[in-house]
């Protein structure tokens, strides 16, 4: 077999190649000279390889492979096994099947981010050498060093904390256009992606309202495998426009000069800038409305917020202690990176076998952290892991503290919506911020209620979201994404 000849669709492919692939070519491949996998006792489940390459490989692409990795844990009768399995890839170009130990043992997850900060080469085909795909340690150090000012709470977000508020003044008005005057549902996944899209134009780059509507739309479709040769266009136009603002974000790229690299950053924050964002904020809707207990509990909390504060304040978001759990409940329950991290072993590693038995892994090995299984894992959270419980006793380090504006990575052995330390997102605190404003100006004067269509996921055991790179609600009316909700306009108690 030819091996040039097969193209190997990614997350990112136009979505009729990824639709249109023919998995029998998958299974040729298995064996094949390009195939460097192999069985590890006790990490590798037993079934043959073929299936679980093509399996695995086909969860992938069609957006399922958490559902996937869940169901092989749930075989194996253990929710924290680290397991083995072949993955079909294209990171350097050519297709290789190679092993990925995907880790789900809590200890071993922190242990490999914290040690193993190299990163797989998993996106460098799409982001060049940007931060979050370089696989040069020397050169991420470079990066984030540069970068980090931009991102921090009193040196950045304290600036840009004005340019936020307004772009949250407004959405309320989108809200209601969508709605035709509160007549129709509103696609509440496509109103989130647009205001943080939106926020992340206007508050971290300083662009302008023209730049912003000229390209919101389009930029997310692009995203959606929607004309996706836009991304590049797209690029050099919003590097242009970083020339002639000075947002933290923009400033970054005044000086810097290698194209390349700055094309792959610029990519990666118009696609991680938003879509985690407003996914998170979609999936946390969405659990409100299923439990209209805890979503009332939160309008109070907003409605005293705006009571004791005649307008938005930096240092107030701890009188929203409810608020802050529903977030980091949300960030638990669908963690939008629910893929977590990718890294290549530095050196030699110990990790957990099967049995329990410690097995070590030699240096090279490609490793996924995955968030998923662990932040739904039962011997973790208790018998309610699979529900919205707000109330849930998180750890100290998994919240935030409602002490002002926390300027820190919520995380533990069991949790790490953000990924962990050196490595963690840039952009924590910013979405932190984001989330909150947007939260307080929706429900200031407005209430949701589920859809009827979109009602019925409540009780479908299948409505888990599509994973395709992150993970979010899968449109119950065709299509990729959507979130029907519909907007009642609430007496506001002011
Ligand atoms: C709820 C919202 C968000 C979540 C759950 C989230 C999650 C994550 C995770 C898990 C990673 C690690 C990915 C990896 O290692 O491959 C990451 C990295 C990153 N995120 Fe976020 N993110 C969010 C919002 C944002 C925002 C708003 C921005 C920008 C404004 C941003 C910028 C970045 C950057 C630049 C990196 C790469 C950091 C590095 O490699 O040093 N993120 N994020």
């Amino acid at each position: 077999m030819n091996d040039s000849k097969v193209d190997i669709p990614s997350f990112f492919s136009d979505k009729s190649k990824l639709l249109g692939f023919d998995y029998s070519k998958i299974k040729e491949l298995c064996n094949s000279e390009i195939d460097h996998s192999y069985p590890i006792d006790d990490l590798t489940p037993l079934v043959k390889k073929e299936i679980l390459l093509e399996g695995y490989f086909k969860s992938i692409l069609l957006g399922y492979n958490h559902v996937y990795l869940s169901k092989l844990l749930k075989d194996l009768k253990n929710p924290s096994a680290n397991i083995s399995l072949p993955l079909l890839h294209q990171w350097s170009n050519e297709p290789r099947i190679d092993n990925l130990v995907i880790i789900s043992d809590p200890e071993d997850a922190e242990k490999i981010c914290k040690r193993h900060i190299q990163k797989a080469p998993i996106f460098k085909s799409l982001l060049n050498t940007s931060i979050i795909s370089t696989t040069d340690n020397e050169d991420w150090r470079t990066q984030r060093d540069a970068m980090t000012n931009a991102f921090l709470p009193k040196h950045s977000l304290q600036l840009v904390f004005p340019a936020s508020v307004k772009r949250a003044r407004q959405c309320t008005e989108l809200l209601i256009k969508m709605s035709d005057d509160y007549t129709e549902p509103v696609d509440m996944s496509d109103f989130f992606l647009n205001e943080t899209q939106a926020q992340l134009q206007k508050a971290m780059f300083g662009f302008s309202d023209d730049f912003e509507q000229k390209t919101n739309k389009r930029i997310r479709d692009a995203f959606a495998g929607i004309n996706p040769e836009y991304l590049l266009e797209f690029s050099q136009d919003a590097l242009n426009e970083t020339m002639k603002s000075d947002g933290p974000a923009s400033i970054l790229f005044h000086d810097s000069k290698d194209i390349q690299k700055n094309i792959g950053n610029m990519i990666l924050f118009a696609f991680a800038g938003h879509d985690t964002t407003g996914h998170t904020l979609t999936w946390l809707l969405y659990e409100l409305c299923k439990h209209p207990e805890y979503k009332q509990r939160l309008i109070r909390e907003i409605d005293e917020y705006w009571l004791n504060n005649a307008e938005e304040n930096y240092n107030s978001f701890f009188q929203l202690p409810f608020m802050t759990q529903c977030i980091t409940e949300t960030l638990r329950l669908w963690p939008a990176l629910a893929n977590g991290t990718y890294r290549e072993l530095e050196k030699d590693e110990k990790i957990k076998g099967h049995d329990g038995s410690e097995i070590t892994l030699p240096k090279g090995t490609y490793c996924q952290i995955i968030n998923w299984t662990r932040h739904r894992n039962v011997e973790l959270w208790g018998p309610d892991v699979n529900e919205f419980n707000p109330d849930r006793e998180f750890k100290d380090s998994e919240i935030w503290h409602h002490e002002g504006f926390g300027g820190y990575n919520v995380s533990s052995d069991r949790f790490s919506p953000f990924t962990y330390g050196p490595r963690n997102c840039l952009g924590k605190n910013f979405s932190q911020m984001e989330m909150r404003l947007i939260l307080l100006h929706l429900f200031k004067h407005h209430d949701f209620t589920l859809e009827e269509k979109q009602e019925q996921s409540v009780n479908d055991p299948k409505y888990m979201g599509i994973n395709t790179f992150t993970l979010g609600p899968a449109s119950v009316h065709g299509g990729l994404l959507g979130m029907h909700v519909n907007i009642h306009l609430r007496k506001s108690k002011l």
